[in-house]
């Protein structure tokens, strides 16, 4: 039986989700980041009462579980903006001027990287290869990846995500 202290953290819908995906796979440590992202998609990050609630209700330590988080860059262990925007600098998109390109996206947005504009809109982090290698430079804005990103494009680009 689980303990009450912990599972009211996450919500009916939460738990109902993961043990969904609990219910496809061999052990219930399989659905570690499968868990994460669905209560990322309710909250927008994961909390660290968050990450304990999900290591509980799968039977992990939170230590693990943390681990696990920290080596996957799309959880969220911080508050983010509405939208995350995640430029790739791998060799392929570096090569094709993805540091000029980060450059001008920082002056854009007026944030750094790994920060978030002050009204909450957007958090600019770097990412390893997005798999689009033969479009770069490329970036992802929430879950919409950008190819062939142009440096002059930029307000049409963010414009699109209000
Ligand atoms: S190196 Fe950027 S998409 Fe592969």
């Amino acid at each position: 039986m689980s303990e009450p202290a912990l599972i009211p953290v996450l919500s009916d819908a939460e738990v109902r989700e993961i043990e969904e995906e609990c219910a496809h796979l061999p052990d219930r440590k399989s659905a570690a980041i499968d868990a994460m992202m669905i209560v990322q998609r309710h909250r927008g990050w994961v909390s660290d009462e968050s990450l304990g609630a999900i290591a509980h209700l799968l039977g992990m330590s939170v230590e693990n579980l943390d681990s696990i988080a920290t080596f996957y860059n799309l959880i969220f262990r911080k508050p983010v903006g509405r939208h995350v925007v995640m430029v790739c600098d791998s060799v392929s998109c570096y090569v094709m001027g993805a540091d000029p390109l980060r450059k001008q996206i920082e002056a854009h947005l007026g944030i750094g990287m790994g920060q978030t504009t002050d009204d909450g809109r957007f958090t600019l982090l770097p990412i390893v290869c997005l798999g689009a290698c033969d479009k770069a430079p490329t970036m992802m804005i929430g879950e919409e990846l950008i190819e062939n990103v142009d440096g002059e494009q930029l307000d049409d680009i963010f414009g699109r995500f209000g």
